[in-house]
């Protein structure tokens, strides 16, 4: 069937909803909701047989759903209707939610039922983009094959929304405000301010005072072990602040600053963004290592179970910073130097990884420094795992990868992928950035030349099934995060118990000599640096002003930058000194020489 997607942004939930259908031999076109009249052009230029809205901000016009059947995803139970459909079943503690699918009609979701199912909410923390890439997404799916089905087996009579059956347990909710949402810091306690948090979490963040600064709060997390006087910022961690509540406190790793003019700045770590004013506060280091018997935040973990290393980097968004970059490479160095016999690279359960950091880096005094300094740390991340010859290394995607986060994957020795799991192998959609993490050497590897060059050139979001026929993974398993860490977990012990592992280690080194024979990992770098180079610092400015649409969603404050950058002179926490002096600013520092600044940081093997 011909399909057209009108949606607001071609998030991962409409790619994963793309794949399954084109999977199924369905044609998939895709238009944006910007406007009525783009609506309506498009729905003119595809002449579909039918139209999905997988996710929707704004109303389909009456001349297009009057003429063509429309298909509504609705992120709720049956009956419920409204925009903050999961903010409200999260602030509430619901333990049951679902998705509707169901059609335009003159009434927001109020359109006859094509199809619904019900999900059970995860016993784990929460966030409501956590709860949409999941529970929703793999709900939205099933919902949305059996609508189709239904539609095209042209016998099927929708339900109309009746308030007095007994499954329509949903309601009509308004819009939720920040006043909804408002944190009462001496009143409130630790599990309460998580869960409204996780509920506007990643948008629109929770309104509040940091320090005297309107900011957005996102990334909270519970502690069990700091106490101070509720509300007080007590501690800091790798750029999270840490908030005492009236029984215990919370970890918050973001901020958004909101200016007074009601102009928003960027998210961004939430001590960077509190800057001078968190300058006193302590540092609370914890090794990745440690064994934890209590609540807190670590976004790097690791555990040691059947003589294999997990690492797991569970880092917001999946954006890798040039500092988290370095700490995850000593926490990969400290994996290495173990008796273990594999290392997994387990990343997040909402991201595997996006690559650089491109919100840290729009905010950075010079940009093009900032990727630069970014890329070059990744790369030196990357180095260390090639040259591995210690350890099988697995990646182990439980959730999506894009970009340099989906390269990083490619240079384990065994990837796996959650079922679900959608990957966009590709760069250039960034203003046509080339990209680096040696992935002209780890993907034609996998896929060969010919493949590796059309997931580049093409830019299409892929699916686990085809990612594992054409060898970018080598297995897909578990339906949900849970399934897939179990059997991991089987696969892992096996592999790590496997007689013949020491033969497959004798392979790798010996396959790793001949390959760098044939050219060596240096070259591999220096080319791909030497054009993210002139990405960076060339006379083409695209990557810098599509990073820049890309982090203020195509709306951009101009002056909420220029405030950001003037603040970010402040001087730093004592307690961070290396940072400053990273910092390059603008004016004083030339671009890096290429020679210099390409330097690996070590080939410990
Ligand atoms: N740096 C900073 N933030 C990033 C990021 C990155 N590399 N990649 C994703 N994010 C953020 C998004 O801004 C968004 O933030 P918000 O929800 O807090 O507003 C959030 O992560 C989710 O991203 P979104 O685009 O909504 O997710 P998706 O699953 O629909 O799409 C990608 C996934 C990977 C296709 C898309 O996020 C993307 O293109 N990211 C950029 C990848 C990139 O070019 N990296 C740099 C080169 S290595």
């Amino acid at each position: 069937m011909r399909i057209l997607f009108i949606t607001s942004a071609h998030n991962s939930l409409s790619q994963r909803l793309q794949i399954e259908l084109e999977e199924r031999g369905h044609s998939v076109a895709l238009a944006l909701a910007k406007s009525d009249w783009s609506m309506v052009v498009a729905v003119t230029q595809h002449a579909p047989e039918l139209i999905i809205a997988p996710m929707l901000k704004i109303a389909i016009p009456e001349v297009i759903w009057s003429r063509h059947k429309c298909l509504i995803v609705h992120p709720g139970i049956k009956g419920d209707r409204g925009p903050s459909s999961l903010d409200w079943a999260l602030a509430d503690g619901e333990r049951r939610w679902g998705v509707t699918v169901l059609e335009a009609v003159s009434t927001m979701d109020a359109g006859p039922i094509w199809a619904s199912q019900t999900f059970a909410f995860a016993n784990r923390a929460q966030t409501k983009s956590r709860v949409y890439r999941n529970e929703v997404t793999e709900a939205a799916v099933n919902a949305v094959l059996e609508a189709v089905a239904r539609y095209e087996s042209q016998r099927f009579q929708p339900e109309i929304l009746d308030y007095a059956r007994s499954d329509v347990r949903g309601r009509l909710r308004p819009q939720m405000r920040q006043s909804d949402r408002e944190i009462d810091w001496t009143g409130e306690s630790t599990e309460a301010i998580v869960r409204k948090i996780g509920a506007a979490d990643s948008a629109p963040g929770v309104l509040d005072n940091s320090m005297g600064r309107s900011v957005y709060l996102y990334g909270a997390h519970v502690e069990d072990e700091l106490c101070g006087r509720p509300g007080e910022i007590i501690a800091l961690r790798h750029g999270a602040i840490c908030r005492a509540t009236l029984d215990g406190a919370v970890w918050i790793t973001h901020l958004k600053p909101k200016y007074d003019d009601g102009s928003f700045g960027i998210k961004l770590p939430a001590a960077k963004v509190l800057g001078s004013r968190v300058r006193d506060v302590t540092s609370s280091i914890l090794s990745p290592a440690a064994a934890l018997d209590y609540q807190t935040y670590r976004d790097i973990r690791y555990v040691e179970r059947d003589q294999a290393g997990y690492l797991y980097f569970d880092f917001y968004n999946g954006a890798m910073g040039t500092e988290l970059c370095d700490r995850l490479r000593h926490a990969y160095r400290y994996a290495r130097s173990r008796p273990t016999r594999v290392i997994v690279l387990a990343g997040g359960e909402d991201f595997f990884s996006n690559g650089i950091d491109l919100n840290a880096i729009e905010a950075a005094v010079s940009p093009a420094h900032e990727s630069w300094r970014n890329i070059v740390a990744m790369d030196n991340l990357v180095r260390e795992i090639l040259t591995t010859s210690s350890h099988i290394v697995v990646s182990a995607l439980r959730g999506n990868a894009g970009a340099g986060g989906a390269m990083l994957a490619l240079t384990a020795d065994v990837v796996y992928a959650r079922h679900g799991v959608v990957l966009n192998p590709h760069y250039k959609g960034m203003g046509g950035l080339n990209g680096s993490e040696y992935w002209t050497y780890c993907l034609p590897r996998r896929v060969g030349k010919d493949c590796a060059l059309q997931l580049t050139e093409q830019c299409q979001p892929m699916g686990v099934r085809r990612a594992t026929s054409i060898g970018f993974l080598d297995d897909a398993f578990g339906a949900t995060a849970e399934d897939f860490d179990g059997e991991l977990e089987g696969r892992v012990a096996a592999l790590s118990g496997d007689q013949r592992l020491w033969q497959r280690l004798i392979d790798k080194h010996e396959r790793r000599l001949a390959d760098e024979r044939v050219k060596p990992l240096d070259a591999y770098r220096d080319e791909e640096l030497k054009r993210m180079w002139t990405n960076f610092f060339g006379p083409d400015s695209s990557y810098h002003e599509a990073r820049r649409r890309f982090v203020f969603k195509g709306n951009l404050p101009a002056q909420a930058v220029d405030q950001f950058k003037r603040e970010a002179t402040l001087p730093r926490a004592p307690s961070q000194p290396a940072r400053r002096l990273n910092t390059p600013a603008i004016g004083r520092v030339a671009p890096p020489q290429l020679s210099s600044d390409i330097a690996v940081s070590g080939r410990v093997g």
